[in-house]
C-alpha cells in the first residue's frame, strides 16, 4: 500500500489528525487586512510554517514527483517477492495495478499542477526549491476535501451536517438576510460558507491553511474553473486499504458540482481566526452569527477560541457549532476538554445555550456524520458530532 509511515497513515485515514501539529502553523501577524496585499502575504506566509503558502505551493508542485517516489518504493517492495509469489502477483495483475496508480496520479497531477500554477500567478511567486518541506499527505487530504465539499459523491455527507446549520439560517426572513454578517472560521474548502451566502447572508469564509486556501482559490478563479464537473480526480488511489475492488480504488470523481465565486456577499479572509476583529457595523459591532463546523477541536487553546468567538459576535448574536471533539493539536493543545467542560467554558464566557429543537443536555444535540468518507470503502468512521446554538446576551 501507498502508506509508508505512521503519520502518513493517520493523514490517510482521518483528516483532523492531519492537523496534529497545527500549533506550529499558528501565526500572530496583525498586519494583513487585505487579501490582495501581496507584499504582506509574502512575509506572512514565511511565518506560518507547516501550513504556509510556501509549504503548500511546494507540496502541490511536488505532488507528481513525490507520488512517483512512493510508487517506486511500492514497486521495489513488490520486486522483493520470491519468483513463485511474483508469479501469483503477476496472475493477479498486481504490476498492472501499480501502473494504474501511476495513471491515477497523472490524473491528479493535472489538478495539483494547476493549483500550483495559479498560486504562483496570484501570489507572484517562483518555484520554491528551498525552505519548507513538501508534504504529499496534506495534498492528498485536500483532494479529498474537493470530494467532501464540492462533489455529488459526498452530497449525503454534506446534507447531514449542513441541514441543522442551514435550517437555523433559513428561519430568518429573506429581506433581513443581506444585512446579516456571518463568519465561518476554519472553512476548509468553503462549501458551508458558500451555502450560507447563497441563502442571502453577507458571509465571510476564513481559513489559515494554504493547503486549503490554494485549493479553494483554484475553484474560485475563472482562469482555472469555469463549469461544473470540469475537473476529475482519483482521490482514493493512494490508499489500497479497505477496498473491495481495484476499480473502486481508482475510480474518478468529478468536481465541482457547482462553481463558487467570491462576491459582495461572499468573501474569503486568509489568516488566523484569532487575529480577526469584529466588523464595525454601527450601531452594534460584530458578526451577527459565527458558524463553526469541525473547527473548535483544532484549537491550541479552546478557551481562547470560545472567548474570541464571543468577542467577534455582536450583542444578541449567535454561535452555531457542529463537530466532534478530536483534539487535533495533539500534545500541543493546552487543554483537552470533554463536551461538558466545553459547554461549561462557553457558559462561563457568557454564552446562553438555546434549547429549542435540542434533545441533548444543556441545549445541544448529537448528529451522526462522516468526514471525507469513501462511500465504497470497507471501513466507516462515524462521528457523533455535537450541534448547538448559543447566544451572546444583548
Ligand atoms: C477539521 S478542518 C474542517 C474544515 C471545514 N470546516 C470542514 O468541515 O470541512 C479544520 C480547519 O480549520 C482550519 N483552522 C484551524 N485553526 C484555524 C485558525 N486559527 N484560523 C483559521 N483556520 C483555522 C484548519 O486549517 C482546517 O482547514
Ligand atoms: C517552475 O516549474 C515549472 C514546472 O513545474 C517549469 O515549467 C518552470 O520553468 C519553472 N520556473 C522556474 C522559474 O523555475
Ligand atoms: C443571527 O444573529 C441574530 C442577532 O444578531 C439573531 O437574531 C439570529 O437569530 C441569528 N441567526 C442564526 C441563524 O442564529
Amino acid at each position: 500500500m501507498a502508506v509508508t509511515s505512521w503519520p502518513d497513515l493517520l493523514l490517510a485515514c482521518l483528516f483532523p489528525l492531519a492537523l496534529l501539529a497545527l500549533g506550529c502553523g499558528l501565526f500572530q501577524s496583525t498586519t494583513l487586512s487585505d487579501v490582495h496585499d501581496l507584499v504582506s502575504l509574502k512575509s506572512l506566509a514565511k511565518k506560518t510554517g507547516l501550513f504556509s503558502l510556501e509549504s503548500a505551493l511546494k507540496s502541490y508542485a511536488s505532488y507528481p514527483s513525490l507520488a512517483r517516489n512512493e510508487l517506486a518504493r511500492m514497486r521495489k517492495s513488490y520486486s522483493t517477492l520470491s519468483r513463485a509469489h511474483k508469479r501469483v502477483g503477476y496472475n493477479l495483475g498486481y504490476p498492472r495495478k501499480l501502473d494504474k496508480l501511476q495513471s491515477a496520479t497523472d490524473v491528479n497531477s493535472i489538478v495539483t499542477n494547476a493549483i500550483a500554477d495559479l498560486a504562483k500567478a496570484e501570489f507572484d511567486l517562483e518555484n520554491s526549491t528551498s525552505g519548507s518541506d513538501a508534504n504529499i499527505g496534506r495534498v492528498r487530504e485536500s483532494l479529498k476535501h474537493f470530494v467532501r465539499d464540492w462533489s455529488e459523491e459526498c452530497r449525503e455527507e454534506r446534507d447531514r451536517m449542513f441541514k441543522p446549520i442551514l435550517d437555523v439560517f433559513r428561519k430568518i426572513d429573506v429581506e433581513e438576510r443581506s444585512g446579516h454578517k456571518v463568519l465561518v472560521p476554519g472553512c476548509g474548502l468553503g462549501r458551508l460558507a458558500w451555502e450560507i451566502s447563497e441563502l442571502g447572508f453577507d458571509t465571510t469564509a476564513n481559513e489559515l491553511s494554504y493547503f486549503m486556501i490554494l485549493a479553494f482559490r483554484f475553484l474560485l478563479s475563472s482562469t482555472t474553473t469555469t463549469s461544473s464537473n470540469e475537473h476529475t480526480i482519483r482521490p482514493y488511489a493512494h490508499w489500497f486499504s479497505h477496498q473491495r475492488t481495484v476499480d473502486s480504488v481508482f475510480r474518478s470523481i468529478p468536481f465541482p458540482d457547482v462553481v463558487p465565486r467570491l462576491s459582495s456577499r461572499f468573501n474569503l479572509v486568509e489568516r488566523d481566526f484569532l487575529t480577526l476583529s469584529a466588523p464595525p457595523t454601527p450601531p452594534l459591532h460584530g458578526y451577527h452569527n459565527i458558524t463553526t463546523l469541525f473547527f473548535i477541536d483544532t484549537s491550541l487553546n479552546i478557551i481562547e477560541t470560545i472567548e474570541h468567538i464571543y468577542t467577534l459576535l455582536r450583542p444578541g448574536g449567535t454561535w452555531i457549532n457542529l463537530g466532534p471533539l478530536l483534539w487535533s493539536a495533539g500534545a500541543q493543545a493546552k487543554v483537552e476538554l470533554s463536551l461538558g467542560e466545553v459547554i461549561d467554558v462557553a457558559e462561563a464566557v457568557g454564552f446562553i445555550f438555546d434549547h429549542e429543537g435540542m434533545d441533548g443536555t444543556r441545549g445541544s444535540r448529537t448528529v451522526d456524520c462522516e468526514y471525507t468518507a469513501d462511500s465504497k470503502a470497507m471501513m466507516q468512521w462515524i462521528y457523533k458530532a455535537e450541534f448547538w446554538v448559543a447566544k451572546k446576551p444583548k
